[in-house]
């Protein structure tokens, strides 16, 4: 039977306008004004004084992955019911194979990691940690796979490449049409930093922030993207944390470089005072590379999203519980990184930039759906309201406020770096290809599907 969603406001890059929406099964059929005969064949229900999104994008998660000695808390399954309850009806995780691992082989890992297991459709980006004649000759492969976009890291000693690998995958990739995001931080001058630390005997968890500042950020963001110039490629600049490493991106732009940049709720909605707690473990929870900033980083981050210098916001769910948080107790860069923040996403940033006045609804639907449906090659089946698109839909309820509580939380994390924060409004429904997959606040058993991705459109 179709489903009519009767009375809601259809949010678009835009503008907003009241609007209903017909789903025909896993498909929006039409948007607007449904005739009375249509109307009678459908299942109505009744979204007025709601909000319809295109389903959000997570284009970067960490979803049961093996770092630090541990394995993350959520895995495929709890980490995309946390994501669906949040409003997220597609995730593109990193698959991560080992340096002298094949990308073959990665990538099957994450098909066994993920297939059969998600609550909300999903994708892979693939990590390149090795760059030779073998990983070169297998990227045919993996585009015909549906991995359009890739990873690279200039910082971890297990996952980084040298400057001049950076370029040649680079090139390889902008060969074969596909982009790649990048984790930017300077590994040697952070190392040198930390056994300074060290031989000081200074173990306090911000020592974190301390030996990762802002300024080592923005030095990788500018050197890869001096070498992105000299392959002439686009890039990705993934979790991007400040003021400087966007004036970076702001100085390739004005080159006439291709740059898309990311960022994320940590660090538009919370500032470096978390590293300074009295207890040890409150300031452990939120270690994440790179780590969170200042408040004036905020402010340029928005002021980026707003005026389209900043293209996504998505939330590197990387969580670790406060049990495996612990084990960095000896030694704080053995703090396994990473935040919880796939299940918290939508109503963290409609609250902290709609409800607060710093973007608007088209901007809030750009960064959450549009942008990363375009850059990652799923638009226009992801990523609007549109007749034909997949009828991946969020109810939003900016009336019914409400508080933040990990203990209510699908999530396997056992703590929120938003413990007790006050939303405006929340996610009151979700729909995945046109089936109920959240109502009142309850997860239904839905599955997702694999999705193999064309090529960025942005
Ligand atoms: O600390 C973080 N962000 N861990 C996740 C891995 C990464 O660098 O994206
Ligand atoms: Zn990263
Ligand atoms: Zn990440």
């Amino acid at each position: 039977m179709k489903k009519l969603l009767r009375g809601g406001f259809v949010v678009t890059p835009r503008g907003s306008r009241r609007a209903d929406v017909l789903l025909d099964g896993e498909k929006i059929a039409q948007v607007g004004h449904i005739s009375p005969a249509e109307a009678k064949s459908a299942e109505v229900t009744d979204v007025s004084g709601c909000y319809l999104f295109p389903g959000f994008i997570d284009a970067h998660t960490h979803f049961d992955l093996d770092v630090c000695n541990t394995t993350t808390a959520d895995d495929f399954a709890s980490g995309t019911r946390s994501a669906i309850r949040g409003g997220t009806t597609t995730i593109i995780d990193f698959a991560c194979p080992n340096k002298g691992e094949t990308l073959a082989y990665g990538l099957d890992l994450w098909h066994k990691k993920a297939d059969g297991k998600c609550s909300c459709d999903y994708g892979f980006h693939m990590t390149i940690d090795d760059w030779n004649e073998g990983i070169e000759a297998e990227l045919d492969d993996m585009f015909a796979a549906g991995i359009t976009s890739f990873k690279m890291y200039m910082t971890y000693p297990a996952m980084m490449l040298p400057d001049g690998d950076l370029y040649r995958a680079l090139k390889a990739l902008k060969a074969r049409g596909g982009i790649c995001g990048v984790h930017c931080e300077n590994s040697g001058v952070i190392d040198a930093l930390v056994a300074e630390k060290k031989a000081k005997g200074e173990n306090a968890v911000s020592c974190h922030p301390q030996t990762r500042p802002d300024y080592l950020e923005a030095e990788a963001v500018g050197r890869i993207l001096r070498i992105a110039q000299a392959a002439e490629a686009p890039v990705v600049i993934v979790h991007t944390t400040n003021a400087a490493a966007l004036s970076e991106i702001d100085q390739a732009r004005a080159r006439g470089q291709v740059v898309y940049s990311e960022t994320c709720p940590q660090y538009l909605a919370l500032d470096d005072s978390v590293y300074y707690q009295e207890d040890w473990l409150s300031s452990a929870k939120f270690v994440c590379s790179p780590p969170i900033r200042k408040k004036s980083d905020q402010d340029a981050l928005w002021a980026g999203l707003k005026e389209g210098r900043v293209n996504t916001v998505s939330t590197d769910h990387c969580s670790f519980t406060t049990q495996q948080k612990l084990a960095g107790q000896g030694d704080f860069t053995t703090i396994p990184g990473g935040l919880p923040g796939v299940e918290t996403r939508g109503e963290v940033v409609y609250t902290t930039g709609v409800a607060a006045g710093r973007i608007d609804l088209p901007t809030l639907c750009r960064a959450l759906s549009e942008n990363p449906a375009k850059l990652y090659g799923l638009y226009p089946r992801k990523g609007c309201i549109a007749p034909g698109a997949d009828a991946d839909i969020v109810v939003y309820d900016p009336a019914a406020d409400h508080t933040l509580h990990a203990a209510d939380m699908v999530s396997r994390c056992d703590y929120t770096p938003f413990e007790g924060f006050r939303t405006s409004g929340s996610i009151a429904a979700v729909y995945l290809r046109g089936m109920p997959a959240v109502e009142n606040g309850v997860v239904r058993d839905v599955m997702g599907e694999y999705l193999k991705r064309g090529k960025c459109a942005l």
